[in-house]
């Protein structure tokens, strides 16, 4: 069955720097939830430590909640998503709306926004939400 006929969608979340889970993990939520809200309830945060203190608290202004997406990507539509899209830069987790099954790898080696990716993908992939 296709996740567009799942009430819940599946989220597998990568490289989560938590000594207390595995380095993969799973969890389904409902669809149209915010990827940063879930990351935090999850005890996973998108964030480096300082701005886990200090950040915009998910209004897309301080470019700190960046994960990559490495599966079910959708077209990001926030200014600062779009733009840092563009040049390979992580995706705001905040500017997420999960609507479909989708892998996040965090980013625990970041200083604060993480760094661009070297070899960028291509965006056509990409899913409309
Ligand atoms: S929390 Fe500030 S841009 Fe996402």
């Amino acid at each position: 069955m296709g996740s567009q006929l799942r009430q819940k969608i599946r989220i597998v979340i990568k490289n989560t720097d938590n000594p207390d889970v595995d380095d993969e993990w799973v969890i389904e939520v409902d669809r149209g939830v915010n990827l940063r809200r879930i990351l935090l309830r999850e005890g996973m945060s998108p964030y480096a430590p300082i701005p886990k203190r200090i950040n915009c608290g998910g209004r897309g202004l301080c470019a700190t909640c960046g994960v990559w997406i490495e599966q079910g990507e959708s077209v990001p539509t926030h200014w600062h998503d779009k733009i840092g899209n563009r040049f390979g830069y992580p995706r705001l987790s905040c500017q997420i709306i999960v609507n479909d099954d989708m892998t996040v790898r965090l980013i625990p080696e970041k200083w604060i926004w993480g760094k661009r990716k070297p070899k960028r993908q291509s965006s056509s992939n990409l899913k409309s939400t």
